[in-house]
């Protein structure tokens, strides 16, 4: 049986889409049944809409400064969904420890850098700052620390001679798309394994 997941997103949803897109084979352990967005506008809500997932969004805006409540409202949604394991697909909201406990072992993230080298934003300008020749991403288990739990998989991408943000941003976009469902497929074997 496919595990159900749940994908929160803020915005574009290109991770989401290539999560939606591998979970259509017949044999990939994940079947997305629910793609969340703190944002109303998020175009990836559309996209996911699209390709007949169901979607919500929870604005975190009416919640004001009390993140665990808007969380408590995500929560629901999500439980009501029946989710399973939650994917973070560029869902740009800090989590609190509520959150992050009510999903403990059972969430993952994206983040473009290979952690634990460049937590936080900016990633592709600060390796370009750094003159680092190889770049990445990876996909991560999440815990309190932002960016910080154990690593599931990552994805090395080359630095070239005359990158810029843009140009490096665009490969290791191309890497997460590829990271994330393979990722997400090793993280759900090993969990069957250990279970
Ligand atoms: C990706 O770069 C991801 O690593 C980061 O946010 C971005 C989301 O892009 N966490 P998209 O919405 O999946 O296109």
């Amino acid at each position: 049986m496919k595990v159900p997941v749940g994908i929160l997103i803020s915005g574009r949803g290109s991770n989401m889409l290539s999560l939606i897109e591998a979970a259509k084979a017949p044999d990939y352990p994940a079947e997305i049944v629910l793609v969340l967005s703190n944002r109303e506008t998020a175009p990836g809500l559309h996209l996911a809409a699209q390709h007949g997932i169901p979607t919500i969004a929870v604005a975190s805006k009416a919640f004001g400064a009390d993140r665990e409540a808007h969380e408590r409202a995500v929560q629901g949604e999500l439980v009501r969904a029946g989710v399973q394991v939650v994917c973070l697909a560029g869902y740009m909201r800090l989590l609190t420890p509520y959150f992050v406990g009510q999903w403990a072992g059972r969430m993952l993230n994206i983040h473009p850098s290979l952690l634990p080298k460049y937590p936080g934003l900016e990633t592709h300008q600060r390796v370009l700052e750094a003159g680092d020749k190889i770049h990445g991403c990876t996909v991560h288990v999440v815990t309190d620390g932002m960016d910080e739990g154990p690593i599931v998989g990552q994805a090395e991408v080359a630095v070239l001679p005359g990158d810029t943000e843009e140009s490096l941003a665009k490969r290791v976009l191309a890497a997460e798309h590829l990271l994330f469902p393979r990722a997400l497929k090793d993280f759900l074997k090993r969990d069957k394994n250990t279970t």
